[in-house]
């Protein structure tokens, strides 16, 4: 079996925390959002994983439990979650598979990374996101499927026409890329959209033009995708984790 490699983007402020610490350090029963995470990866099997680290770097790179485990990665500057996986370049090589995760979805489980393994291998996919429908998917990037119901691209909510905003399957920002690919489209992707940001959704549209199997494995709940962008969103994580605690 080919090697996989992690990388988490935490680099992020996290500005509707409203607090002085990074998004990725506030904690749930004592643990960082992003030891949650890692801990998701290495039960998935992630051989290496990097961390992509920027506003406040010392503090997370100080706090995390797994810190001994991991490699980390400075991003100055937030020019885009592509910008992102792009200065873990060294990290990732030419070879292999490589998931690429957030920092501030703790909820993230290692099972579903491993279904989302399996699925990628069995269909022989180049890359696959993961995502799912969620009933108010305001804000996300949005899957577009065709009549066949075969994946055709992920559009950006501020990018989106009337009609692809109607879809309620979501990007959950997390996907298995054949690294080699990865890294090939990553040298293409351009600032040119809404945000001026290097997304890295665009590069599914790459790989998918080279004639490559981009796929999108919906799971049947969003629980395991939901991020953490607020003081709210972190009680409710809260409260799904304790839950999952008390069924083991
Ligand atoms: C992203 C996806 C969107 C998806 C959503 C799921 C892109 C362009 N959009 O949007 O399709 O539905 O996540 O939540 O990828 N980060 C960095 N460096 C950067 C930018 C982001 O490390 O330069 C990190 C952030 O800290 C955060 C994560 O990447 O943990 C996502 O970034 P964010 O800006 O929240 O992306 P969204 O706009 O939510
Ligand atoms: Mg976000």
């Amino acid at each position: 079996m080919s090697s996989l490699k992690a990388v988490i983007l935490a680099a992020g402020k996290g500005t509707r925390m409203k607090s002085d610490l990074p998004k990725v350090v506030h904690t749930i029963d004592g643990k960082c959002l992003v030891d949650y995470v890692i801990e998701a990866a290495e039960g998935a099997g992630a051989e290496e994983i990097c961390l992509v680290v920027g506003y406040k770097h010392e503090i997370v790179k100080e706090r995390i439990a797994h810190k001994e485990e991991v490699s980390f990665v400075l991003q100055e500057e937030q020019l885009g979650t592509g910008h992102a996986v792009k200065c873990a370049r060294e990290f990732l090589g030419d070879k292999g598979e490589t998931l690429i995760l957030f920092g501030d979805t703790p909820l993230i489980t290692a099972e579903t990374l491993r279904r989302l393994a399996d699925y990628h291998r069995t269909q022989k996919n180049t890359v696959t996101v993961l995502s799912a429908k969620i009933d108010d998917p305001t804000g996300y990037g949005r899957i577009i499927r065709d009549e066949k119901g075969s994946f055709v691209k992920s559009v950006e909510h501020k990018d989106a026409s009337e009609k692809e905003l109607s879809s309620h399957e979501i990007n959950s920002g997390m996907y298995l890329f054949d690294t080699k690919e990865l890294c090939e489209a990553l040298g293409k992707i351009k600032p040119n959209n809404a945000q001026g940001e290097y997304y890295l959704p665009d590069t599914l549209a790459i790989i998918r033009e080279k004639g490559l199997k981009v796929d999108a494995f919906a799971l049947e709940s969003p629980e395991d995708i939901e991020g953490v962008n607020d003081k709210e969103q972190l009680a409710a994580a809260e409260k799904i984790i304790q839950r999952r605690k008390s069924c083991l």
